[in-house]
């Protein structure tokens, strides 16, 4: 146990993690020469496309310094805020963490959240400064703003480059140095932390843990703390990367227990993997991270649904941060309302569904979660349009609201004040970090989601962060239900709650939106949007000439007559019937 260091590395998004996690495999002959390549450790296609890490991976490396072998665990995490959830998890499984910031941003909001919680966890910190090499680096002035953060010395800090290498041995040998080996250990109980887990069809679930004290070969008999669920161990292994098994597993190691549980539900982060015949505690587990979005995904053919559902299942198996709830919407069919962690986790979610499971998907619109009281007295929590109460039946509304951090170089604050206006942020404290503002404002989350993160990624060119985290009181929201009607039907799909303020907008938004790509019907029809119960916004979609007669030649006039009385009626039951069928790729266009 002297020889091992568990690590990881956190960072704002896109600081550099992976590629130094790249670097760090090849020194230490982790991954063959012929085998490497960029962000090895992020495997899913997704992550390699986007560039983007979405789960955390670990990987066990073996690095000579001086006459001494160590073993060194890393556990490469996340950077973006949507996956924060990932990062605490890992923070739980190591003893140090490096931070790494990139030389040509600076310290951003992301790098201030992951250190405060890496600090929460008692880690030993070692800063490193990321892409030297770039001619864009500023090195001082980021020391200037670790120093600030971290009260450390300017020799503390390590300067390294993931791209070509530079310093990356020093830093292997630094975490030798000031990352401590795991604490002492009970010897005679088995007890490993689940951080993360994943679901295989013929050896169920795979769990990777810490292993905290004691050890477990195969065949031993162990249990989950929380369900109490008794398993016989079928393998245990480690991150090499690949899974490889191994005779043992110790204390201080990561590594993974293959369970053999097929039972959903009995898997969880967070809980513990004890010996059966343990007289230890279980050790604290994680907060259950909550969803802050909620969307609902529909097959765009009922033929799908099983297919579907299958899917979400297998993606709650290995990521246990989202949350599905089965639902029915009259038009869409049968579907399922997702909670997810941000804006990013529905579209990654969403974009492996069709990718991985081939499934085409309708998405409704995504809302945040608002508590409403009915004028009954009644209190709901509405996750979709369809549960948010009618006009008329609402009392009053609350929702959640954020405090965030924004980090912004001071010519970019011009652009990024009418922004905060704009989606209605209350700004409090600023204070500085080198060069930089600090500005701290509280936002309703509705906002947030509402295109905020790209809009002020555009009116600062990419330079300001920022990070968030929800208020733990609801406030107040003056917000509507709008909804969409066509042929005088309201289409619950295409309804949303907004601003009160924006309802106008949206509206016309909406209609003019739906009046384009709604094929034409037998009859004329109105598209219109209702807020309040009145009509906010309307349009005339004129209806589809067709001649029933076309085909009859000459002066037939009783049998044209007849086909005309037949199209008349049709419209008129249509009219009667009010349902005009909605063609999903209408659905894909309007929710996209
Ligand atoms: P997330 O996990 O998604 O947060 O990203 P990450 O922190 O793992 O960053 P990643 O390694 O994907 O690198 C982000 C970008 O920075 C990529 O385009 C890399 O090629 C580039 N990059 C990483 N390290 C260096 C470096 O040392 N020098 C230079 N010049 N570019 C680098």
């Amino acid at each position: 146990m002297n020889n091992i260091r568990n690590f990881c590395i956190i960072a704002h998004v896109d600081h550099g993690k992976s590629t130094l996690a790249d670097r760090l495999l090849e020194i230490t002959h982790t991954v063959e020469a012929r085998k490497m390549r960029e962000q090895v450790l992020d495997s899913m296609e997704l992550e390699r496309e986007r560039g983007i890490t979405i789960k955390m991976t670990p990987v066990r490396m073996h690095y000579k310094l001086l006459t001494t072998n160590y073993t060194l665990n890393l556990i490469d995490t996340p950077g973006h805020i949507d996956f924060s959830y990932e990062v605490s998890r890992a923070l739980r499984a190591v003893e140090g963490a490096v931070l790494l910031v990139d030389a040509t941003q600076g310290v951003q909001a992301q790098t201030i959240t992951v250190l405060t919680a890496a600090q929460e966890a008692g880690l030993a910190i070692i800063p490193a400064i990321n892409k030297i090499d770039s001619p864009l680096a500023k090195i001082e002035e980021t020391k200037k703003e670790i120093i600030q953060l971290l009260k450390c010395e300017e020799s503390d800090i390590l300067e390294v480059s993931g791209k070509t290498g530079h310093g990356v041995s020093k830093l292997l040998e630094t975490i030798i140095e000031k990352i401590p080996q795991p604490r002492q250990a009970d010897e005679k109980n088995f007890r490993a932390l689940v951080f993360d887990f994943k679901y295989s069809n013929h050896a169920g679930v795979i769990v990777y843990c810490r292993v905290m004290d004691g050890s477990i070969s195969r065949g031993d008999k162990l249990s989950f703390a929380a369900s109490g669920k008794i398993f016989s161990t079928l393998e245990v292994g480690i991150f090499s990367p690949e899974e490889r098994a191994v005779e043992k597993l110790s204390a201080g190691e990561i590594g993974y227990i293959v369970t053999g549980v097929k039972e959903p539900g009995i898997a969880a982060v967070g809980d513990t993997i004890l010996s059966s015949k343990n007289t230890l505690p279980a050790l604290v587990g994680y907060e259950r991270p909550l969803p802050l979005v909620w969307a609902s995904f529909y097959p765009q053919s009922g033929d799908e649904f099983d297919a579907l559902r299958h899917a979400l299942g297998q993606l709650r198996l290995s990521d246990s941060a989202f949350t599905i709830e089965e639902e029915s919407s009259g038009v869409l069919g049968r579907g399922f309302r997702c909670g997810f962690l941000g804006m990013l986790h529905l579209e990654i979610i969403s974009e492996r569904l069709r990718r991985e499971w081939n499934i085409n998907l309708v998405v409704t619109h995504p809302s945040i979660a608002y508590e409403v009281e009915t004028t009954r007295g009644k209190k709901i929590t509405a996750y979709t349009i369809m549960q948010f109460p009618d006009y008329g039946e609402v009392k009053s509304v609350r929702e959640q609201w954020v405090f965030a951090e924004l980090i912004v170089p001071p010519e970019y604050l011009s652009g990024a004040v009418p922004l905060l206006a704009k989606h209605e942020a209350v700004v409090g404290e600023t204070k500085n970090i080198g060069n930089r503002l600090v500005l701290h404002f509280e936002a309703p989350l509705r906002e947030l989601m509402r295109g905020f993160f790209d809009e002020l990624k555009s009116v600062s060119s990419g330079f300001a962060s920022i990070s968030y985290k929800l208020l733990p009181e609801l406030r107040s929201a003056n917000v509507v239900k709008m909804e969409v009607l066509v042929a005088d039907e309201p289409v619950p799909a295409f309804g949303r709650v907004v601003a009160r303020g924006r309802a106008a907008e949206e509206a016309e938004t909406a209609v003019e939106k739906l009046s384009k790509i709604l094929p034409k019907q037998l009859f004329e029809m109105k598209i219109q949007a209702r807020v309040d119960g009145k009509i906010i916004a309307s349009r005339r979609l004129s209806a589809l000439r067709k001649d029933v007669t076309g085909y009859l030649y000459g002066g037939d006039r009783t049998r044209k007559m007849k086909l005309w009385q037949k199209q008349k009626e049709g419209k008129k039951r249509l009219k009667e019937k009010g349902r005009v069928e909605i063609p999903p790729e209408v659905f894909i266009k309007m929710l996209t």
